[in-house]
């Protein structure tokens, strides 16, 4: 099974008698914290949009709210267009369709540690090349590969190493980092929330 094959399935499987099935405590996490920027007018880039769900609850936030999603899999792209009137493409972080110098925000929510780390340095590459001079960077990931449901062979971690990897490829300033843990169902899960900006 190759990475889009595995995407597309999870979309299949999150997609449940027409209703979304989600984390929604990590949902609700992510949209506090992001409550707290204004992105009023910002042209927004997120990679790795899943349903599309963040964007969904913060568009109904602002008044001009400038977004674009991309995901690899069609399925999720096909899903979050039908939900939420979404415009989203299918692309890869490894060559995103999007002009130069264009995004004044990145979100990366639960995506990097799903990108083979031999592929990294492309996709900081290809991050670097569209994000704005003034540009920021909104994260989540988990901390823990235990603690991921995924298959491994599309889960590989993102340590602490390699968030200081990230930070020093893409040339960005630390604004927040914010350790939070979640019980979902039983399972104690650990995630790290950041803001990163040029
Ligand atoms: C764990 S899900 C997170 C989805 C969403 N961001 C969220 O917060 O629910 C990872 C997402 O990254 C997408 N993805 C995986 N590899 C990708 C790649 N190389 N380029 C773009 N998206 C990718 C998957 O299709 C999936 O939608």
């Amino acid at each position: 099974m190759n990475d889009v094959e595995y995407w597309d399935l999870c979309a299949e499987k999150g997609l449940r008698q027409g209703m979304l099935w989600d984390n929604f405590k990590k949902r609700r996490m992510i949209n506090n914290f992001l409550s707290n920027y204004d992105f009023t007018d910002r042209k927004i880039l997120e990679i790795g949009t899943g349903f599309g769900v963040t964007a969904a609850i913060l568009r109904l936030s602002y008044g001009g709210f400038h977004y674009t999603g991309i995901d690899i899999s069609p399925h999720f792209t096909q899903i979050a267009n039908d939900m939420f009137k979404h415009k989203m493409k299918v692309g890869s972080i490894s060559a995103i369709p999007a002009e130069d110098n264009t995004a004044e925000d990145i979100f990366l929510f639960d995506v990097l540690e799903h990108i083979d780390p031999v592929q990294r340095a492309t996709a900081y590459k290809e991050l670097n090349r569209v994000i704005t001079d003034d540009g920021r960077v909104f994260m989540n990931y988990p901390c823990d590969i235990e603690e991921s449901g995924h298959s491994r062979d599309f889960e590989f971690g993102f340590s602490d190493r390699d968030f200081f990897d990230f930070i020093e490829a893409m040339q960005l300033k630390l604004f927040q980092f914010q350790k939070y843990v979640l019980n979902v169902n039983g399972f104690v899960n650990h995630y790290n929330f950041t803001v990163l900006g040029k």
